[in-house]
Parts: structure tokens; sequence; C-alpha cells
């Protein structure tokens, strides 16, 4: 199978040009000026953009959470992810009681291979921190190919700050990071309390019982632990100013310390909880939607470098029988999480690009090239040549209405219903396979359940 695609903008972090681009092979073979391959398809990408295909690096496929599944499985996850120009996803892979990080990663490949539409790699979730798992992280750093470590400073299967700092010190030796959900969970059992006290159970009083301040005392807390080891650390959806405030004092202090953003903590903001209806459930999610001054902040976040990565937390539950039933009477029982991996490129261009909030080069360092460098996704994230074909033939004139009928993802509605979209990709490949193209209305998927592959992604600052 070979692409020629012609005359398109070929964008990079640093700047965009014109050019012909060639792929066989599931690589990049050529990029230059009046290319003459005889390839199987061509393209004439006259007036659109050749992006690396985004990857999204926080997804939550088929979780079981809160007494419920998320709900997208690997196949319609990925294809939502095709069809929104995601070309690879790295997973969640929650660990179970007794089991080793590598009866976790079988477990979950067993549901993703076969199934997959685009590559995908895992992060292990360390939920049972024996000494012999800890041991293991030199294992999954060199040898299973999954360098990344996911801990909860919350919820029920969260870590102490004892393994915490085990974590950092392996993953340090190793070349692994580890990431972290950083929220105070003291004080969101307290909160939790003093609300039940007052009967304010409504989906709002979920936004009140994590105030900012939950979130700004645990990245403290875990920065001052990276300062403690010398080591890395990625804080994962950071959603407030005051959390992003600390990992701007710590990194300008010279700690290791990264973020990433979810397009929900950009552009949406705790007035969504008081929608009617028990509407606001549909917005429950952990850490929850802050005030427009943290989506300001946030944007500041990413312009500034202090942001590195955006992604979607993708965590789907529907609105009728999940998040309306589950939590009728009580916000804490609303399943947490969001549907996102489908709109994320969309939005950002859109909302970002489109709108000057961010440079188009900065969107492809924080959707692609930063995140492939971040995870170790060696052949990823660049339109160059022997990287892998993961490319998107993007219209930034192109409009699309968002709407929950029009899109892929399994579940019954979208945070962005009604919102104008101007940009959306027009062809996707994966590989060098075309997997989804704009029909002329919506985006479809074209490719095939199981073309994807697990792509073994290497330590990245070794030592
Ligand atoms: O509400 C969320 N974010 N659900 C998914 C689990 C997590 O904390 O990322
Ligand atoms: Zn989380
Ligand atoms: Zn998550």
């Amino acid at each position: 199978m070979s692409v020629l695609l012609k005359n398109g903008t070929i964008v990079t972090t640093t700047g965009r040009y014109t050019a012909d681009v060639y792929a066989e092979n599931d690589r990049i073979k050529a990029i230059g000026t009046d290319l003459d391959y005889a390839a199987d398809e061509i393209v004439d990408a006259k007036g659109k953009y050749i992006l690396p295909g985004a990857i999204d690096p926080h997804t939550h496929i088929s979780m079981p959470f809160m007494g419920t599944y998320a709900q997208d499985d690997y196949e319609t996850g990925t294809i939502a992810a095709a069809c929104g120009g995601v070309t690879c996803v790295v997973d969640f892979d929650l660990q179970q009681k007794g089991e080793s990080l590598l009866d976790a990663l079988d477990r979950k490949k067993e549901l993703a291979d076969g199934k997959v539409a685009v590559d995908y790699s895992l992060h292990p979730a360390v939920m049972d921190p024996r000494p012999d798992v800890i041991d293991e992280v030199k294992k999954a750093c060199r040898e299973y190919g999954t360098p990344s470590f996911k801990i909860f400073m919350v919820y029920d299967f969260r870590v102490d700050d004892a393994t915490m700092i085990k974590l950092l010190e392996e993953t340090k030796r190793y070349g692994g990071l580890v990431q972290v959900h950083a929220e105070n969970v003291y004080i969101i059992q307290h909160m939790n309390e003093v609300l039940a006290r007052e009967g304010k159970l409504a989906p709002y009083y979920h936004a009140m019982s994590r105030p900012n301040i939950a979130e700004e005392e645990a990245i403290y807390r875990a920065s001052k632990m990276v300062e403690l080891t010398d080591s890395r650390i990625y804080i994962v959806h950071l959603s407030s100013k005051e959390g992003l405030q600390i990992v701007k004092q710590a990194r300008d202090r010279g700690i290791n310390i990264f973020a990433e953003t979810c397009p929900q903590y950009l552009l949406l903001d705790d007035e969504r909880y008081k929608e009617p209806d028990f509407n606001g459930a549909k917005y429950v999610m952990s850490p929850p939607l802050r005030t427009p001054a943290s989506n300001v902040a946030l944007w500041e976040g990413l312009r500034g470098g202090d942001v590195q990565v955006v992604a979607t937390d993708h965590c789907p539950f529907d609105f009728n029988g999940k998040k309306d039933m589950f939590g009728k009477d009580d916000y804490k029982k609303i399943p947490n999480g969001a549907p996102g991996i489908e709109t994320l490129l969309m939005l950002l261009h859109s909302e970002g690009v489109a709108k000057g909030r961010i440079s188009l080069e900065k969107m492809v360092d924080v959707l692609s090239t930063g995140t492939a460098n971040m995870f170790g996704l060696a052949d990823k994230g660049e339109i160059a040549v022997g990287k892998d074909a993961d490319m998107v033939v993007f219209d930034a004139d192109l409009k699309f209405t968002i709407t929950q009928s029009r899109l892929h993802m399994n579940v019954d509605y979208t945070p962005y219903e009604g919102m104008e979209i101007t940009g959306m990709p027009e062809i996707v490949y994966s590989r060098g396979k075309r997997v989804a193209q704009w029909n002329g209305e919506q985006m479809e998927f074209v490719g095939q359940a199981g073309h994807g592959r697990f792509i073994k992604r290497e330590p990245v600052d070794e030592n």
C-alpha cells in the first residue's frame, strides 16, 4: 500500500512548508517537491494541512469504574479516535489485586488485539504496589515497552506517599515516567461530609466537593517528592489555575514536572453543573470543571510551555441509565468521566488555533510531537521521513456542528453539543492506510478493526 499526498502544507512544531509526502509499507519514505511515485493512492492536498495524527495518551477504554464500565471498547473507541484524527491511543491499564504488571498488560492486550482500528499502547496503573510490583518497573521500562506508570492520589485504589516516592525512584533508575492524578483525598472527604450534612447532593456540589485547593495541594506534595528524589513526574488532567501555578513555580526551580490538560478544562466551566433536568451530571468528572479564570490560565500554560500535552481523559458513560440513574440523589454516585476522544483535534484547532489562542505549530506539539517525545513513541508524532505514516489531511475551513448523532463514540451525549467547529480532518491515515474520511457531512470510518497494533514504547531518560 502506498500513498502520495501532493502539495500539502506540512506542519511541524517549528513551522510549515509546502511539499509532497510519499508513504509506503507503513512509513513515510520521501518528502519533497514534485515527487513522482506511482502510488496506489494519489491525493491533491493543495491548500490543506498535512498534520501528524494526534496521539491521545489518556483514555479509559472498557474500564470498570464506580459500579459500571467506561462504555467504549477497543473497537468503538479507536474507530471514534480515527474519525477524530487520533491515530495512536495510550490507554490506562488498571492493575487488579494480585496481578503483576505483565498480567495486567496481557489482560488488556487480549481485549485490544484484533479490535483496535489505530495503534495503541498501555500505561500500567499501579494499584497493588507490592515489592515485586515495584521491582517490575525495570522490566516494564526495558522489556514490556510500557515505561509510564499511572498512580492515583484519590479514589479507593489510591497509593500512599511512601509508594509514590518508591515509584519515583524506581522509574528514575530505568527512564520511566510516573503520571499522577493529583487531588488531596482528605480535603475531598471532608467536603463530602460537610455537603452531605447540609443536604447539598446535586451535581453542582461535585465541583464544590473537589475545590481547586485539593489539586493545588496534591501537585505541591507531588512536586516535593520529585524534588526529594530528583526524578520526573507528569500531572494528568491539570484543571485549575492554582494547580498550574504550582507546576510553573516548580518548573522555574528546575524540577522535572510536566503537565497535561484536556479540552474540557480549557473550554468548559462549572456553570455547566447548573444545567436543568439533571444535565449537570454529564460534566461530572474528576477533577471537576472550574471557573473561567482557570480556562484562561490553562491556555496561557500551553502557550508558555508549562503545559506540554493535551489529552482527553476519555471515559464515557451514558447520560440515560448511567449518569442519571446511579447518582440521581447523590453526586458522589454519578460515574465520573466524559467522552472526548473524537473531538480532541477539532476542538483544539477550532477553539485554539482558529481563535488565535495557540499557533498551529503549538497544536502539533501538544497533540503529536511533544506527546510522542513524552511517552517514548519513537516512530510517531511527526511528518518526517522514517516515521510511521500516521497523517491527517486537514481542511482548516471545513465547518462542522458537533452533535452526538454525527460522532462515533459509544455514548449517548457529547459535552460539546451544538458547538460550531471550523476545521476538520478530510482524510486520516494510520501507517499509510486510509482509516477515516470526510463524507460531506461528517467523518466516516473506512478502516478495519484489527488494523491497529500494540506499540512498544521506549524509556525516555535512562540513566
Ligand atoms: O472523572 C474522570 N476523570 N474519570 C476517569 C478516571 C480519572 O480519574 O481519570
Ligand atoms: Zn484521573
Ligand atoms: Zn483519566
